[in-house]
This record gives C-alpha cells, structure tokens and sequence, in this order.
C-alpha cells in the first residue's frame, strides 16, 4: 500500500505545471485568443473542439465533453492512474511525490534506480579524470580550453576512458544494472548481445536537471574526430526538448536569478561561467521549444538569445523569436545577441572578457526590433504596396501574441510603420479572424438558468480570485437552497489557497459527484464583459444575502404567530424587517 498524496501538494504541484506545456507536448496546439486548440486527441474529428485554458488551467472538448487539469489529461491520454499522472507532472517540474503517513514502497523503484545509476556513472567519469592511465591528455585538453579545475567540479565534468568495455566492466555482471544503462544509452548491446561503451575517449558533460539530478551526458572528442559530441539518447528520464544543460548551475551560482542567457554550446556555458557569467544555458543540440521557453521564463523575466550573425544564425533566431511569441505575457522580455562572425560566446568572452560582453547582453537587440528590421527588410516601405505586404507579414506574428500591453505597443509601431490607422490595423490583424473565436465557431450550450447560486459558482470558477471581494461571513451561509453547500466550499478553498487556478480547484472534487456538474459549469460561456464579473458576482451574493434575509424573516414571523419568539428572535426579527425595509422602520 502507498500513502495518499496530500491536497497541498497536488495544488503546488498545479501551480507549477502549466497545462498548456504538458498538453501541447502530446498534442500540437494553436493558439486562438486567449485560449488553444486542437483536434480532440479523445475523438475524431476534423474541425478543432478541443480548448485548453491556460488562465484556468483547464481543458474542455465542446465535440465529445471530455474536460479536466493537466492530472486529468494525463490520466485520460496516456492510460495512468491518478498517482502515476502525478509522478509524471513531478518529474517534469522535478520534484518528489510526497506520501502521507503509512506509505510502503515507493511505486517507481525502476525510475528512481535509473538516476541512481546515471549518478554512479557520472561519478564513475570524474574518477576517471583522475585516475585514468590516459587522464592526463584529458586534464591537458580541458586547461587548454582555459578552464580551472574549480569549474570542472561545478559542472561535474568527467572522462569516459578509451576502449571499448571501460563502463561495462566497471557497472560489472548485474543484469540489472546492465539492461538500465543500456535502456540510458550509456551502453549498447551489440547483435551478439555483448555490450560497449557508448562514449569513448571523451570529456564528460553530465546533464542535469532541475533538481541536479544527471539524467544523461554529453560527450567531447579531445581532437578533431566526428561526431564531435556525442549525446545521451532520449530516455525515460532525459528529454531534450524539454531539458537545459546549465539551468541547475545557474539557480545554484545565483542567490536570485533576473536574466538568463541562451547559448548554443555546452562549451559555451562552461566557459562563460569560468568567467563569471554563470547565467548561461544551452540547448541540447536542437532548436529551441516551446517548453524550453515555459521553462526559462518560469526561472526569469528576460531571456538574451545568442545567435551566430551569420544568415543561419540569424534564422535559428527568427526561429527562437517565433516561438517565443505566444509566452510573451507578464512582463516577459527577448533580446537578441547576434555574436560576431566565427565568434561563440565562448571565443568571444575569452577575447572581449566578460564585462563587455556583459555590456552587449545588456546592449542586445530587443525582440521588437528585430522582428519589424527583420520584416522591413523584405519590404519597401516607401510605397503602398510594399507597406501592404508590411501588415500582412506581420499579421500572423501579431496573432500569437497574447493579449498584453505589449502587444498593444507592437501594434503601434506596426500601425506607425505601414501608416495604417490603430483601428484599422486591428481590425485587420483581429478582425478576420478574431482571437477569441475559432474559425468555424462550435455549438456552445447556453446558459438559460441565471440562478445567483450558480452565478456566483460560474464566477467562482472563472476567476477564484473574486473569493476575496466579499466579507468572509456574508450572510447567506444558512440558506436552505440547492447548491449552497458547494458554493460555500468553493469560496473556502478559493479563499484559503488565493493561487490556486480553476483547474487545481476542480481536483478538490475528484471522484466527488459534483465534480461533473462543476465541469460543465466552467464551461458555460459567460456572456459578460470581464470588466462585469466583479460586479456581478457581488450582485449574485447581494441576492443571496436578500433571499436568506426574507427566508428567516418568514421563518421568524411564522414563529411568532406560532409558537412565539424569545427576546433575542425578537429582536433579530426586528433587524430582519429593517434591513428589508430600510428607511421604513
Ligand atoms: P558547436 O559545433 O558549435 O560546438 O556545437 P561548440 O559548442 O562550439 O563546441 P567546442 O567549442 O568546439 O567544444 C554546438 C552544440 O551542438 C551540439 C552540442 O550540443 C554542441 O554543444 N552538437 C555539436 C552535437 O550534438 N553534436 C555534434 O557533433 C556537434
Ligand atoms: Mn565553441
């Protein structure tokens, strides 16, 4: 038996995780207005129905119905179990699952060897650098390249000795052991079913994650031999889409990190870090994802890309710049730092010293006029037309912006540069295909009961944060009305946990009848400007606290004709009536 995971640590873990990231790793998503879409992964069909809520956290098919949090994503698309979506949500933020009291055995013994191992082979690699018959070519390669042995033990590099069974015989004859590295790529097992070292006279870059677990390496040659690096396989622990060699380095040298840089090389980090900058990550060897950039911007605010100022740099940038378009919210920032020809940041620091090159990151080019230089260039802004072609370059840039100040400011400056009016450029950019709605709009069911209780529950659900405009003790708590009972819970958690999204609300009603009721609530369209829902929602209460007011005004008053009433009831009666008469009393 395990232990029950507590609600704390489903809500943190929530809170963490972004829906949009864990969905859009399995299934492509588009972004439309505020939310995103995609064909349902849960049933065929060919127009999108299926809409991901990045500010609920929350996902709903209006075709088949299917809704839930990213738990229940998990739970629905990949077959898990409730606690194995959760192991699955807390690897990829790299936290550990936390058991109540009576937990037994761990469930996933076989992932928790697999880092085990990786971290005995790192271990294994920097014992080599040492002890290896051949570690002096290695430690004369790495002083080469300027760095101290101080930055060697920062980044845990190692030496995979020459041969072909160094690994194999140090992990020794334990089946085990032998099918895990080579389930990790750190061996591979030939046709005959011997086994050999994957990595081979090499430096030893080990990979780690958030947590500063290694979850796979990066190899150097120390001449000229290809492939010059060599990298972990993909593996159940290590993903390169989603990892960042250098992140756990970076939140560890830095107290509070503010800006971090984007760099190609593991070299580059390294070196960069010798110097003093030690804010740099780099990509394992692909372009950059989008779940790179979740990542980044949860660490910081800014990010500098760096980029060759070659023609294919600058398109990995153009690239980088496009995917960086729909984070871009709250006050997030891209720059760009286009190095010099045949420069690296590494080259480059060693050259220039690191506060120059500080200066540049600093200096950099903002994302806003390297996307409008980029797209000038291909146009001439001195005519019509070429201005035309401006507006419709641009347009699907724009589009993936999220609704923001910023994009507010990108349309001036598309409005200054093309001479279109604002309105007019909105409606252009917006206006075919507004951002709120899809192309072919789906059947959404209308809300025809206007109940306050469920009002107030339909806001409730839409903005949580509403909870706290109203006084803890409102006055309709005792109300005899379907419904009541859950609105009440609703603003206790809302109120107790004021982080928590719709999404992480909704797991509190996991495999509680109402959790489908409250489902279909979410998904009611609100048909009420955002600027109302304070409004309404008060108003809702208001009417709460009314009917429960005139509700005990009869109760009483049936009372006193009855049975009479003690001098306390009285005198509540007599505040009943006044509040329902004001002014009458
Ligand atoms: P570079 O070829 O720019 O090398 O590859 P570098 O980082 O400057 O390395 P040094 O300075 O020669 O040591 C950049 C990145 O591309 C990936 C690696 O992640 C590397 O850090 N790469 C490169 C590979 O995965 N395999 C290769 O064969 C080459
Ligand atoms: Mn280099």
């Amino acid at each position: 038996m395990t232990g029950r995971i507590p609600q704390s640590f489903i809500d943190d873990l929530l809170n963490r995780v972004d829906i949009v990231e864990v969905i859009d790793s399995r299934v492509p998503l588009k972004k439309t207005g505020r939310e995103y879409q995609a064909c349902c992964p849960f049933h065929n069909e060919k127009t999108p129905s299926f809409t991901v809520s990045p500010g609920k956290q929350f996902y709903h098919c209006f075709g088949c119905g299917a809704h839930g949090s990213a738990i229940g994503f998990l739970m629905d698309y990949e077959h898990l179990e409730f606690p194995e979506a959760i192991e699955e949500l807390a690897r990829s933020v790299g936290v550990e699952v936390p058991r109540e009291a009576g937990s037994g055995k761990a469930p996933d013994h076989r992932q928790r060897d697999h880092y085990a191992l990786l971290e005995a082979v790192a271990r294994f690699f920097r014992t080599q650098l040492r002890d290896s018959p051949h570690a002096s070519r290695a430690v004369a390669y790495l002083k080469n390249r300027g760095l101290s042995g101080e930055i060697a033990a920062t980044f845990g590099l190692g030496y995979a000795p020459p041969g072909w069974d160094s690994l194999v015989r140090h992990l020794g004859s334990d089946r085990q052991t032998q099918s895990a590295a080579v389930e990790l790529g750190l061996l591979i097992r030939k046709d005959d079913g011997r086994l050999y070292d994957r990595f081979r006279d090499r430096i030893m870059f080990p990979i780690r994650d958030r947590r500063g677990r290694t979850i796979g390496f990066g190899g150097r040659v120390l001449g000229d031999e290809k492939p010059k690096y060599m990298n972990s396989p993909e593996s159940p622990v290590f993903h390169k889409g989603r990892e960042l060699y250098g992140l756990f380095e970076a939140r560890k040298a830095n107290q509070k990190l503010t800006r971090l840089m984007v760099v190609e090389g593991y070299m580059d980090v390294v070196a960069l870090a010798q110097f003093g900058l030690s804010n740099a990550v780099a990509t394992l060897g692909t372009a950059t994802t989008p779940e790179h950039l979740e990542r980044l911007y949860r660490t910081v605010k800014e990010v500098v890309f760096c980029f060759d100022g070659d023609p294919a740099g600058r398109r990995a940038a153009w690239r980088a710049l496009e995917n960086t378009l729909p984070v871009l919210r709250d006050g997030r920032e891209a720059r760009f730092l286009f190095l010099p020809e045949g420069e690296d940041p590494d080259s480059l620091v060693r050259r220039i010293g690191a506060e120059a090159l500080q200066k540049k990151t600093v200096d950099s080019v903002p994302l806003s006029q390297f996307l409008f230089e980029s797209l000038c260039q291909q146009v001439d802004t001195r005519n019509v037309d070429g201005r035309a072609h401006l507006v419709e370059l641009a347009r699907p840039l724009m589009q993936k912006l999220p609704d923001s100040a910023f994009r507010d400011l990108m349309l001036d400056q598309l409005a200054k540069l093309s001479g279109l009016q604002l309105k007019q450029l909105e409606s252009r950019v917006f206006g075919k295909h507004p951002p709120q709605q899809s192309r072919e709009p789906v059947q959404r069911p209308r809300d025809s009961s206007r109940s306050p209780v469920r009002t107030a529950i339909r806001l409730l659900l839409e903005r949580p944060e509403l909870s706290q405009s109203i006084p803890v003790a409102s006055g309709f708590e005792d109300l005899n009305l379907p419904g009541i009972g859950l609105l009440q819970e609703l603003l206790e958690i809302s109120r107790d946990n004021p982080h928590l999204s719709t999404g992480s609300i909704l797991e509190h009603w996991r495999d509680r009848p109402e959790a489908k009721h409250l489902a279909k609530l979410v998904t009611l369209p609100l048909e009420l400007p955002e600027t109302g829902f304070e409004e309404e929602f008060r108003g809702a209460i208001q009417r709460l606290v009314e009917q429960r007011t005139a509700q005990r005004t009869e109760q009483l008053l049936a009372r006193d004709r009855g049975q009479g009433l003690s001098d306390s009831e009285k005198t509540e009666l007599k505040q009943l009536l006044l509040m329902r008469h004001p002014g009458t009393g």
